[in-house]
């Protein structure tokens, strides 16, 4: 229980600089960054040091009191709020932000669990190397979120997902216990891969307090195109020959609606029309190339000849400077603040087969157009990973209940046809913990039970989430 006592016993740990217990000056920790969901607790705890977390741990596994873990709290599903019992206790990482040792030799970085990730790119880049997991929210989450969730983002395609970019951890196991695991490795075959389990886990097996993350080489020439589509299958179609043309070379493929744009252009109204004319998909284009002279833009724009020809292309904007490639990029990160700012809307973050991605949006703008006349399907996201973000926007009103259990049922009936996943990188959190029952087999979820009873056989790491 959080009494007076309890919170006394945290202060001889973390001292006064890391209790925040003011009301006021909690209710940024208790409330998503949708706005969503609102939980309760009377005390955030932001230790210094990974001692510091570890026995904070410890107290709260020796009284039963629950721990919510949170980074910069940007997550999409709820997952680093507490609920509304007040019973738990949130522990921020966001004091444990120091970057601890750079080795060049091995292309590594090791760095605390709260650093920013915006942080860590730049870290990165003042010594010629590049850490690629992007996302709009680089500005504020951490690098303990973006494992913890396994985020995605922009740069998956080339990169991988966060869980590729990492080569060790070190995280408190829910008994209050230290694991060092912060090996430089690249090959480690040593029975179960541990730190597989912590990340994507979302604070339910542990907090992680820091990892050895992966450098890359730094991209000495950048291309980035807008190319306007006819439709999603040309999209998917030009992704294919890009990738044919240009290899890896291609490290981002993200496509946006009008509908995307428009929101864009209203809520952020210097963002300039990229096109003369109205075109309802566009995708974003980005290719990087380690070598100097490297020609991006003639090969990409070889590569776009045969689609204009078709008319599956049908027009296209290459940036000649950073500031227009930035412009570019501006639009499209663009979209969830202004999504936010439009409304309420029912979100599907999803993912399945790129060769099914077409006939995705065809049927499902089909199905929620007939049941939902009134609202709009907002639909963008990372095609090149085969990850949409497609959301029901009701213009002027909150969606119901009902609406959002329809909606759901439209979109994640049609994806188990098509063996998608109903969370592709915002993972699962208090929101889809109940829906992913019915989309795992029984098998497959006793399997992740008996690892969260094995792990935190008391359930105190972030009850109420994932599962
Ligand atoms: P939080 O929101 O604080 O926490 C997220 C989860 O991780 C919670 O379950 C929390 O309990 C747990 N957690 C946090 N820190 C730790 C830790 N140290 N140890 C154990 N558990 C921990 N996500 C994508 O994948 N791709 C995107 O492109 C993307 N774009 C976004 C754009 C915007 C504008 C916004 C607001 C969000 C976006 N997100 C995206 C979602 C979000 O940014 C990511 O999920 C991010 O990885 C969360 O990091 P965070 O530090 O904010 O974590
Ligand atoms: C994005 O790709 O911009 C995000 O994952 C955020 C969102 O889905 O709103
Ligand atoms: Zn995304």
């Amino acid at each position: 229980m959080i009494d007076a006592a309890f919170i006394q016993r945290v202060q001889a740990i973390v001292g006064d600089a890391g209790l925040v217990t003011d009301t006021i000056d909690i209710e940024p920790y208790v409330r998503d960054w949708r706005g969503n969901y609102l939980g309760k607790t009377s005390l955030v705890v932001r230790p210094a040091n990974t001692g510091e977390v570890a026995d904070v741990v410890k107290l709260c596994a020796e009284t039963g009191v629950p721990i919510v873990p949170q980074g910069g709290n940007t997550g999409m599903v709820g997952g680093g709020v507490p609920d509304s019992s007040g019973r738990a206790i949130i522990i921020s990482l966001t004091r444990m932000n120091k970057i601890r040792s750079i080795d060049l030799a091995n292309s590594a970085m090791t760095v605390e669990a709260g650093c920013i990730l915006a942080a860590v790119q730049e870290a990165a880049l003042r010594c010629e190397r590049y850490f690629p997991l992007s996302l709009a929210a680089e500005g504020s989450c951490t690098i303990g979120g973006n494992l913890s969730t396994n985020a995605g983002g922009t740069a998956v395609l080339r990169f991988g997902n966060a869980r590729d970019l990492v080569l060790g951890i070190e995280a408190v196991t829910p008994e209050g216990n230290i694991w060092h695991g912060l090996k430089a490795l690249r090959k480690d075959n040593t029975g179960y891969d541990l730190k597989h389990l912590l990340m994507g886990a979302e604070g339910t097996l542990g907090i992680i307090t820091a990892a050895v993350l992966k450098l890359f080489p730094k991209a000495q020439r950048t291309c980035t195109a807008l190319v306007a589509v006819s439709d999603p299958a040309a999209a998917v179609e030009l992704l294919a020959t890009i990738q044919g043309a240009m290899g890896d070379r291609l490290t981002g493929f993200e496509l946006m609606s009008r509908v995307c744009l428009d929101h864009v252009i209203k809520h952020f109204p210097e963002t300039p029309e990229p096109f003369s004319a109205r075109h309802a998909w566009q995708v974003l284009v980005e290719l990087t190339d380690t070598m100097k002279d490297s020609p991006l833009e003639d090969t990409l724009s070889m590569a776009l000849q045969p689609a204009f020809e078709s008319g599956k292309a049908v027009d296209a904007v290459i940036a000649t400077s950073e500031a227009q490639a930035q412009a570019l990029w501006n639009m499209r990160e663009h979209v969830p603040p202004a999504e936010k700012l439009q409304g309420r809307s029912v979100k599907h973050d999803i993912s399945m087969p790129i060769s099914t991605i077409a006939e995705f949006i065809q049927r499902g703008d089909a199905a929620l157009n007939a049941r939902f006349p009134q609202a709009q399907v907002i639909c963008f996201g990372h095609i090149g990973d085969g990850n949409l973000h497609y959301n029901l926007s009701f213009p002027g009103m909150l969606p119901s209940a009902e609406q959002t259990r329809d909606a759901n049922n439209i979109v994640y009936t049609l994806l188990d046809e098509l063996a998608g996943s109903i969370s592709a990188e915002h993972g699962l959190g208090q929101m889809k913990r109940e829906e992913i029952t019915k989309h795992k087999s029984r098998v497959e979820l006793d399997m992740m039970r008996a690892i969260k009873a094995a792990l935190d056989p008391k359930g105190i790491m972030n009850p109420g989430k994932v599962l």
